[in-house]
């Protein structure tokens, strides 16, 4: 390995934002690509946000097509260090991608409402950080707005999230009271202005809070800042970067998106304590991101601009080695060497004059539908990377097919956009129903217009009474015949073959589980 690989490496942070809808991701993306110089991006991201609240319409979405698939990838430069934020897609488009970008990030920025506090996106995306002891850095957003209290914000993250909080900024009041942030970290005071951005080096250093110029700057908050203070010594955890590297700590900062404070002060200590590029479990060993061999997984498939074409971009995450276009490497599912001429490497500012990428950063690989999620490309040793599964879905439609002379091409289109983890496909064993299962609603639109479009296919979707999927094992085979026989009805087979439970509702899944102790329920299930 080189010194400059190491470098390359060591420089670099890739992320995704967790957050609910509207508690202020796209404002905090493009304020931080604001920072990294990254100007037309921050255009773009406001953009499809823009078109997405318009209409949740697929057609529309095709339209926009162009911008998603720029805005996929946010790549920035702040301090030296190369940031590649991946977009984790809220609102209408929520889906298993949403999931799934985040098994190709080595952390995460977690974003709050003030007045919210943790709400329900929020907690499953931190479910799948939890599988993968993902870090987090916390922002808590719209000070300038009332909202809870901190420490109340602080206990339910605890409580909900189960992660330790270790608060680097303290807000000082908020809404009309809103005066700023203390910085615990670097001991420094941020005054806020309504409508001005405030940088870190307009902060005022006050190395001990009974400095007389608190009390000029604050007045009479500057003794509830004192009290605060005091008060967080006792009861808040001191940051502990091996805690937080865990996941088991999450250091949080206070502040405004909009008003694009407190933005920067956290991109600073973002960039210095979240972790570079982890190595990589495969099926069997873990890859280094030093060294030299390449190697890479396919986390998401995007359709794009010419469907007729059935044209998909796959986005690969780099693991190891160094990515140059035009290079040889082998496609290990299929066992075939394929040249990456066609593929974009996701860059900073001048598209045209990069033509590397190094581990963590994310190429974009055209193909016309041979590549599937999970798949592992590299130049050398045939690998398989493990932790990019397909996620239990809450949603399910049965699909009828209008012209019965269709089925084949049916099969077909559910088995390539399965594949491409568009939609997840069950066979029931009672009976021959095509039932999907997707993670957000907004999928089932998508397969039908894609199905319409690209495979010929008039179907039509009927409700099916069905909430929730687990993936189910057992060691007993004598006990799995018998949880079969008993429970025939609600079993499937999904488009690889593995056996999935379907349920009615949590509760009857509930009841199940408790029912059958030995069968094991997975939220999850790896693709062969
Ligand atoms: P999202 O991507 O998480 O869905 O959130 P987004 O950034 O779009 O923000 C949601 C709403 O919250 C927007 O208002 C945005 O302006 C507002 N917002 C974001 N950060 C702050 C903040 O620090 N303080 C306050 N007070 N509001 C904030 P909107 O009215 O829905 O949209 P828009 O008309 O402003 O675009």
């Amino acid at each position: 390995m080189s010194k400059n690989h190491r470098k390359e490496v060591d420089r670099r942070r890739t992320f995704g934002i967790i957050s609910h809808p509207d508690a202020g991701k796209t404002t905090l993306t493009e304020k931080l690509l604001l920072f990294g110089g990254a100007i037309q991006m921050a255009g773009a991201v406001k953009a499809r946000k823009a078109a997405r609240h318009a209409t949740s319409d697929w057609m529309s979405m095709e339209q926009e097509r162009g911008i998603s698939v720029t805005s996929s990838v946010m790549k920035f430069n702040y301090n030296d260090y190369e940031v590649n934020l991946l977009d984790t897609p809220g609102h209408q488009d929520f889906s298993e991608d949403t999931y799934r970008v985040l098994t190709a990030v080595d952390s995460a920025l977690m974003v709050i409402d003030n007045a919210k506090g943790v709400e329900t996106q929020t907690r499953k995306l931190m479910e799948v950080c939890r599988m993968r002891n993902t870090p987090i850095m916390t922002f808590i957003n719209k000070l300038d707005r009332e909202g809870l209290e901190p420490l109340d914000i602080l206990a339910d993250i605890e409580e909900t999230l189960q992660v330790e909080c270790a608060p680097l900024s303290w807000p000082i009041g908020m809404g009309k009271r809103f005066k700023g942030t203390y910085n615990l970290y670097r001991k420094r005071l941020s005054l806020f202005t309504p409508g001005q951005e405030t940088r870190p080096q307009d902060a005022v250093v006050i190395d001990d809070l009974s400095d007389p110029r608190l009390d000029e700057l604050l007045g009479s908050q500057a003794d509830e800042l004192r009290e605060d203070i005091e008060l967080l010594e006792g009861a808040a955890n001191p940051f502990d970067p091996e805690h937080y590297l865990k996941g088991n700590q999450t250091p949080v900062f206070f502040g405004s998106a909009i008003n694009n404070f407190g933005v920067e002060e956290m991109l600073e200590a973002f960039v210095e304590q979240a972790p570079a590029p982890r190595p990589a479990q495969t099926l069997t060993r873990e890859v280094s991101p030093y060294e030299d061999p390449f190697s890479g997984f396919v986390f998401k498939i995007q359709a794009n601009m010419d469907p007729a074409h059935r044209d998909r971009i796959a986005f690969l995450r780099v693991c190891s080695g160094t990515f140059k276009r035009g290079m040889k490497v082998k496609h290990h599912r299929i066992g075939k060497d394929v040249t990456l001429a066609n593929a974009t490497i996701f860059m900073a500012q001048d598209r045209t004059n990069v033509e590397e990428a190094f581990p963590g950063d994310i190429i974009g690989i055209h193909n016309h539908g041979t590549i599937k999620i999970g798949d592992t490309f590299s130049d050398k040793e045939a690998l398989k990377f493990t932790g990019i599964p397909s996620f239990a879905p809450e949603h399910f439609r049965r699909v009828r097919l209008k012209n019965p002379l269709k089925t084949k091409q049916l099969e077909k289109g559910l088995k390539q956009l399965a594949e491409e983890g568009a939609v997840q496909l069950f066979r029931p064993l009672i009976n021959t129903d095509y039932i999907l299962g997707a993670v957000g609603v907004l999928q089932f639109d998508v397969i039908m217009s894609r199905l319409q479009t690209e495979y010929g296919v008039d179907a039509l979707y009927e409700g099916i009474d069905y909430a929730t999927a687990r993936w189910v094992e057992c060691d007993d085979d004598k006990k799995f015949e018998e949880f079969e026989k008993k429970n025939q009805a609600n079993l499937a087979k999904d488009s690889e073959g593995g056996l999935a439970f379907l349920a009615s509702s949590e509760w009857r899944l509930g009841h199940t589980i408790e029912q059958w102790p030995e069968i094991v329920f997975h939220k999850t299930r790896e693709h062969n």
